[in-house]
């Protein structure tokens, strides 16, 4: 059933509008340029997982720290959970050197539709949201199917730092730090079996504490919302279940306690606040593919050439400097990613 809510109706038609106003050539801002030494430092870490010679992302010559002072400390939403945890270790295979988006942009400039349609609005509702303890179930297709608190997963696969580029369907992006593990360790630890093709995930229902959820429902929302990948997207290296960002637990808003972060796909793929992953043998019906398959469908490879039914992919907008770059195939990670895609 087609909802009644608009799908993202926010951000495109802007978008959409100044794909159209802002001609060719891209303004690429000063901060894309990249310094040489950098450039040589990222090719070799890419070069040693494999990424070859991606160069072409926007790269900052400022460092990429953080300041802890950032976030807004009274900000609904920061999350005391995991304390001592953070920052956790910076991953230097995954440290390009990018200049980081503002913390508080990130913050407050939200896509979580179980709390609100309204981006800015994510942060002022999340309070009474509750994720301590956190309970989360891996079953199905695999040999040894888990059950227990996500605290138990942190502890056991330890977490790391990485700095990855965020693209939405609606055509803006950031570069944020993540904390995380891979999720190909929940998924090794599980011992999937051989039939076990696709993975899907699953956020929380909880309508008494999300509060436009019940109002989703009675519009068609096929709730909880729920994601997948195929298995060998699962297992990739770049895909992460992210628990904190900006070097502190994940605030409410940004899909605390856990979330997937699948950087060369756009962001509802990147689900937030899961507690079901299944491994399963067919591709699952997702929410947004269920909701408009022409628009969202189950692959959603960030991809400047194919434009949305709605507006143009081939820039984006930076959140915080409102800078339109380029958006790049795979969203920069084509070197590591694209042989997934590759026809045989
Ligand atoms: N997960 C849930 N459960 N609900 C959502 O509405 N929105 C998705 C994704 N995960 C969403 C979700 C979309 S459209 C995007 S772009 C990202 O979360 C936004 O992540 P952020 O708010 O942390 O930037």
């Amino acid at each position: 059933m087609k909802p009644a809510v608009e799908i993202f109706p926010q951000t495109p038609h802007i978008d959409a509008m100044a794909n159209t106003i802002v001609p060719p050539p891209w303004r690429i801002p000063e901060s894309a340029v990249t310094p040489e030494s950098v450039h040589r430092n990222r090719r070799r870490f890419l070069r040693d997982l494999g990424f070859g010679a991606a160069g072409t992302l926007a790269l900052a010559s400022a460092g990429n720290g953080y300041s802890q002072s950032a976030v807004p400390s009274t900000a609904a939403g920061t999350n005391a959970a995991g304390t001592g945890r953070y920052p956790a270790r910076r991953n230097p295979d995954f440290d390009p050197k990018w200049k980081l988006s503002d913390e508080k942009t990130a913050a407050t400039y939200n896509n979580y539709y179980e709390f609100s349609t309204q981006k800015d609005r994510v942060h002022r509702l999340v309070d009474g949201f509750v994720i301590t303890p956190w309970p989360v179930e891996i079953y199905g297709l695999c040999e040894k199917p888990w059950k227990g608190d996500l605290n138990e997963l942190i502890a056991e696969f330890g977490l790391e730092e990485r700095i990855y580029r965020f693209r939405c369907v609606e055509a803006w992006a950031m570069i944020v730090p993540w904390t995380g593990f891979p999720l190909a360790k929940l998924l090794e630890k599980v011992v999937p079996k051989s039939d076990a093709k696709f993975v899907r995930f699953e956020t929380v229902a909880r309508p008494t504490q999300m509060p436009a959820y019940t109002r989703l429902v009675s519009n068609g929302y096929p709730l909880p919302y729920n994601e997948g990948l195929r298995i060998d997207e699962a297992m990739h290296p770049l895909t992460l279940v992210a628990t904190g960002i900006y070097g502190k637990a994940l605030p409410k808003q940004h899909g605390a306690p856990a979330r997937l972060v699948v950087p060369w796909k756009y962001g509802y793929k990147s689900i937030k606040s899961i507690v079901k992953i299944e491994l399963i043998s067919r591709q699952p019906a997702t929410l947004w593919e269920t909701l408009a398959p022409d628009e969202y469908p189950f692959e959603s490879n960030v991809n400047p050439t194919v434009p949305h039914p709605r507006w143009s992919q081939a820039t984006e907008r930076m959140i915080d400097t409102g800078d339109r770059v380029p958006t790049q195939p795979y969203n920069g990670y084509g070197e590591a990613v694209a042989k997934l895609y590759k026809k045989s």
